[in-house]
């Protein structure tokens, strides 16, 4: 086998579209598999090619419906093993379940550590991951974790916003690091939203730490999921006096009605990756950057047991601590 055909890159049903743009971006073939479904909502997994001896990447987002695209990523995974591939990344753009990452009362589980122990049971030898929520997620995997900072991609659209007189506000207090990091790129002030979750689905604001009056905001977040925190965070900085607000987030979860928050808020731009796919109607002042060309120089730095850290400037990992 030569190395061409020694990388192999697939891609399960959660985003197809980013893994051709990986490919795309690599000049690699994606290679072929058939999924088909059947009627008790069971489904079947075919690899249609060799891949024995192969350095294999799948490509797959765990995304909502959060349970489908986790049980593919395994299945995947099991297959390939099985098929006698000598390494397989699982290739994790958005890692679902983040959010549920330490016990934080009695009596709940911890499914960011369940998922990582199903990741790395079905077989997988690297997981390849794009902003976690919390850094120590990389913990919970006791095999190597390559994690990306959107940061990189992200950061050129921001100067493109051309914010004046900026200040990046986190929404939260647990966002304070990756809003410092902007910040710190951005050479901008930071302030941050007194935000308090009073359910799942339920977030309430009371105030702004830090003075947005007259200020360009640039709110900052790692995931939109149903839009409630940056929504309210956008309105409370106008009500505090600032001029134009964009919002920047790396996952665009949009669940529930997140799109009609989104459209309703004050906000000019809302800034996002492609680590998921979009849904049909996205919000409207919408404005994509993509991953594609960062996971593709990672498969690669991967494939040639090269540095993925030195993709990034070594004050990438500010980010790190949550
Ligand atoms: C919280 O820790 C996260 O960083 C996000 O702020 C939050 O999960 C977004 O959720 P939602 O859009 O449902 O408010």
């Amino acid at each position: 086998m030569n190395r061409g055909e020694r990388l192999r890159v697939f891609s399960g049903r959660a985003h197809p579209q980013l893994a051709r743009d990986i490919c795309a971006h690599m000049g690699a073939p994606l290679g072929e598999a058939l999924i088909e479904d059947f009627p008790d909502g069971e489904f079947n997994l075919k690899v249609e090619c060799d891949v024995r001896g192969a350095d294999v990447f799948v490509v797959q987002p765990t995304c909502p419906p959060v349970h489908d695209n986790l049980f593919e990523l395994l299945s995947f995974i099991d297959c390939l093993r099985r098929a006698s591939a000598e390494k397989i990344t699982a290739v994790i753009p958005y890692f679902g379940y983040a959010r549920k990452d330490r016990k934080d009362e009695g009596r709940v589980p911890i499914n960011a550590k369940l998922v990582a122990n199903l990741i790395t049971e079905a077989g997988a030898n690297r997981v390849l991951a794009v902003d976690l929520h919390a850094a120590q997620i990389q913990g919970f995997f006791d095999i190597p974790v390559d994690h990306l900072y959107a940061r990189s991609v992200l950061m050129e659209k921001v100067r493109e916003l051309g914010a004046v007189n900026p200040i990046v506000v986190s929404p939260d207090v647990g966002g304070t690091k990756l809003a410092r990091a902007y910040a710190k790129e951005l050479k901008a002030d930071l302030a941050i939203v007194d935000k308090r979750r009073v359910s799942g689905n339920h977030t309430v604001v009371e105030n702004v730490v830090g003075d947005v009056r007259d200020r360009d905001v640039v709110l900052v977040d790692d995931m939109i999921s149903t839009g409630g925190s940056i929504s309210n965070a956008a309105r409370i900085v106008k009500e505090k006096g600032a001029n134009r607000v964009f919002i920047v987030a790396t996952h665009a979860v949009l669940c529930g009605d997140a799109v009609a928050k989104l459209d309703d808020c004050p906000a000019e731009t809302i800034l996002c990756t492609d680590t998921i796919p979009l849904r049909a109607e996205g919000p409207k002042r919408l404005v994509q950057a993509s991953v594609a060309p960062l996971l593709a120089r990672a498969i690669d730095r991967i494939h040639r047991s090269e540095s993925v850290s030195s993709l990034f400037e070594p004050s990438a990992r500010d980010q790190d601590d949550r």
